[in-house]
């Protein structure tokens, strides 16, 4: 068999970030850390585990919701289309949809390099037919995608709810920014998760094999390994819970005792119950979202979900090129969905 090749661009979004983030993080009052430092090797990983567990209904129900419609997909996506990835991660979602969509090229862009590397590769071993490219880098940051034929009408991917990380006004910018990687002729096919009884959501980012967890606890490990951190990791604890004010899951690590961080010569000191913020996850409903993605310039045109209605999966086509409309106000913030930093 052919050696499958897959065309890399590494944009280096680099660990300098980790050490200056967390420094300042540490530092600042409240305490808060963006998510994308979940997603080293290993936290990678264990989010692949939490997408199987028995409490994570997200990563089944979309599933289900795209294999169900991946025929509809396709018709609207349309002939000779470039499948652009956002946080590919293990590559797997898009295995739903390649069949139907036949897509020219696929780019999967991801921040954690040896895993996106991994994960092309199979990919392009499965799929002869497809032309594949990685790109690493941080999709919060502004993106070019040279690589990417210029002719073929660009289809962003952007599943699992990740659009959750941003505040909701950061969605917009967000949303706006990449309507100049997609085109006027594009569109994204974007996963969001929907409000529903808190007890579900809580359950979900609680789930009783403690992965969910060990994620949250990863970022601690990150400091260890990559900072050389001193720390007790088992003076944290995980916590997770929905905020019904502000429509968003939040994940915290909170110190179970007086205790000590050291990094490089700087000593930061947590009490009893403080904390570190690790996550918001936002929720919507289907026209909150449809709201958000108008204000960004799209035109929502179908939506998709599931009976329960767990979960939705929108297709939005660039309406406006320009900006279109104000950013709705509310709690400050920015692209990682925690309110104070940049990433
Ligand atoms: C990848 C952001 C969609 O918010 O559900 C899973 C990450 N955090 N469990 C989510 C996550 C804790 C996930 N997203």
């Amino acid at each position: 068999m052919k050696q499958a090749t897959v065309q890399f661009h590494d944009k280096l979004p680099g660990n300098a970030d980790l050490r200056a983030e967390v420094l300042r993080a540490l530092g600042a009052q409240p305490r808060r850390l963006s998510p994308k430092f979940f997603y080293d090797r290993h936290g990678s990983e264990l989010f692949d585990t939490i997408c199987r567990v028995p409490e994570y209904y997200i990563t089944r129900t979309e599933t289900a919701i795209l294999q169900a419609n991946a025929a509809a997909l396709a018709r609207l996506a349309g002939r000779r289309t470039a499948l652009i990835e956002l946080g590919s991660g293990a590559s797997q979602k898009v295995r739903l949809i390649l069949d139907m969509l036949r897509p020219h090229a696929y780019v999967g862009i991801d921040i954690s390099k040896d895993y996106l590397l991994g994960a092309t590769r199979r990919l392009a071993a499965a799929y002869p037919w497809l032309k594949v490219y990685a790109v690493c880098a941080d999709f919060c940051q502004p993106l070019s995608l040279t690589c990417c034929p210029p002719d073929l009408k660009r289809v962003a991917f952007f599943p699992g709810s990740s659009i959750g990380n941003f505040e909701p006004q950061h969605a917009v910018l967000f949303m706006r920014q990449l309507k100049s990687v997609l085109g006027r002729n594009g569109a994204l096919v974007i996963g969001v998760d929907l409000k529903k009884e808190p007890r579900h959501l809580n359950a979900a980012y609680n789930d009783a094999q403690g992965v969910t967890a060990e994620f949250n606890l990863n970022i601690l490990r990150r400091m260890q390994r990559e900072l050389g951190a001193k720390m007790d990791i088992r003076g944290f604890r995980h916590e997770a819970f929905y905020n019904e004010i502000h429509g968003r899951i939040e994940m915290h690590l909170v110190s179970l005792r007086a205790q000590q961080i050291h990094i490089d010569n700087e000593t930061f000191h947590f009490g009893k119950d403080e904390r570190l913020h690790t996550e918001n996850s936002y929720k919507y409903t289907i026209e909150e979202f449809q709201a958000l993605a108008r204000i960004a310039g799209y035109e929502p045109h179908t939506v998709w979900t599931d009976e329960k209605h767990l979960f939705s999966v929108h297709y939005l086509q660039v309406a406006a090129l320009g900006e279109a409309g104000p950013i709705p106000k509310d709690h400050g913030g920015d692209c990682s969905g925690i309110t104070t930093e940049n990433s």
